[in-house]
C-alpha cells in the first residue's frame, strides 16, 4: 500500500534517533499493529495470502526446525497430514537427535503444505482479513507497533539551526466547527497568542491523518498542536466511542508515543474547545507553545540547513 510506506518513508525522514521500544497501540486505533505467527498449526494452504489486499504475506519456502522441534499444540490441531507426521517424527527424535546447524531447510518446488508464512510491517494495514481467511488460528494481531525494526537505524544528522531570535514556530490543526469558532473568537476578543502559530482548518479532528502531521514537522514545525470539539461534542459522532475527536484523542497519544521514542517528544499536543471558548483557546495556545519553547528548536534538520 502505497500510503503506508509513504507513512514509514515520513516517519523515517523526522527521525532524530533511533527508537529502542516497541510502542503499544491503543484499542481504538486501527491499522497498526504486529501479526504474530504460529508456524506449527500452519497448513501452508495459503487463504492469508489470498485474502491480504496490500500483498504484506508471502509464503517462504523454508521450514523453521525449531518452530516444529517445539511444538506444543495437540496433534489433532494439525489440518495437513504431512506436517502432523513431520511434528511427530521431529518431536520423537528431539530426545536424543542433534540438529547441530540445521535451523531451517528448504521446501522443494511443488512440495504443498510446507512452508513459513512471512510478513511485512511496511505493507500490512492490520486489517486482519488474513486472520479471518486462516482455518488452522495460526495468526494473531497483537496491539504493538515494532517501531525499531519498522525504522531501523538512524544515523545522527548535524543540526544547524541558530537559536538567535528564534520563536516557536507551530502548526495548529482546528476543526471546521468549535476550535475554529473559538481560534476566531479569541481573535475577536484580541485574547493575544503567539504570532508564530499558523492555523489550519481541516473538516474535524478525527480527519487528520499521520502524514500531515509528520509533514508539518518535517517541514519546520517546533510543534504541532490538534484541536477540537469538547469531548461528546463532536459534529461527527457526538457521544460515540468512534466520534472524531475520541478516536483523534487515542490517535494522538499513540502518536506521541512514537515521536518520543524517535527523538521528538513533546512536540505533539490535542485538546479541546467549545465554539464560547475562546479564552481556553488562547490558554491552549500559549500553555503549548511554552512547553516547545522550553524544548528549544525542533531537531529535525531542514534540508536547506545542512546541505553546503
Ligand atoms: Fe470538531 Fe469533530 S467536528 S472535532
Amino acid at each position: 500500500m502505497d500510503k503506508r510506506i509513504d507513512l514509514l518513508e515520513a516517519i523515517r525522514s523526522i527521525a532524530v534517533k533511533t527508537p529502542m521500544n516497541d510502542i503499544e497501540v491503543p484499542e481504538k486505533v486501527v491499522g497498526f499493529g504486529t501479526i504474530e505467527y504460529k508456524a506449527q498449526t500452519c497448513s501452508a494452504c495459503k487463504k492469508c495470502i489470498l485474502a491480504c489486499e496490500p500483498g504484506a504475506l508471502d509464503m517462504d519456502s523454508t521450514l523453521n526446525m525449531p518452530d516444529y522441534v517445539r511444538a506444543t499444540v495437540p496433534m489433532e490441531g494439525f489440518r495437513s497430514k504431512n506436517r502432523e507426521t513431520l511434528v511427530t517424527l521431529l518431536q520423537s527424535l528431539k530426545q536424543d537427535y542433534n540438529f547441530g546447524d540445521v535451523l531451517a531447510v528448504s521446501v522443494p518446488e511443488g512440495l504443498a503444505g510446507y512452508g513459513s508464512i512471512d510478513w511485512s510491517a511496511e505493507q500490512c494495514i492490520a486489517c486482519e482479513k488474513c486472520i479471518e481467511a486462516c482455518p488452522e488460528n495460526c495468526l494473531t494481531l497483537k496491539k504493538v507497533y515494532k517501531l525499531p525494526e519498522i525504522v531501523g537505524e538512524i544515523e545522527a544528522v548535524p543540526v544547524k539551526r541558530t537559536e538567535k531570535d528564534w520563536e516557536p514556530f507551530i502548526i495548529c490543526f482546528v476543526c471546521w466547527e468549535c476550535s475554529h469558532a473559538a481560534a476566531d473568537l479569541a481573535g475577536l476578543m484580541h485574547l493575544s497568542y503567539p504570532a508564530t502559530i499558523r492555523t489550519v482548518r481541516i473538516p474535524c479532528s478525527g480527519a487528520l491523518e499521520p502524514i500531515h502531521i509528520m509533514t508539518a514537522m518535517a517541514q519546520g514545525a517546533d510543534g504541532v498542536l490538534v484541536t477540537g470539539c469538547l469531548l461528546h461534542e463532536c459534529h461527527y459522532g457526538g457521544d460515540s466511542p468512534k466520534a472524531g475527536n475520541f478516536m483523534q484523542y487515542d490517535f494522538v497519544k499513540f502518536w506521541s508515543d512514537i515521536f518520543e521514542e524517535i527523538g521528538i517528544g513533546g512536540r505533539l499536543y490535542i485538546d479541546f474547545a467549545s465554539a464560547a471558548m475562546g479564552i481556553k483557546f488562547a490558554e491552549i495556545v500559549e500553555t503549548f507553545t511554552e512547553q516547545i519553547r522550553k524544548l528549544g528548536p525542533s531537531p529535525i534538520p531542514v534540508k536547506s540547513e545542512v546541505q553546503e
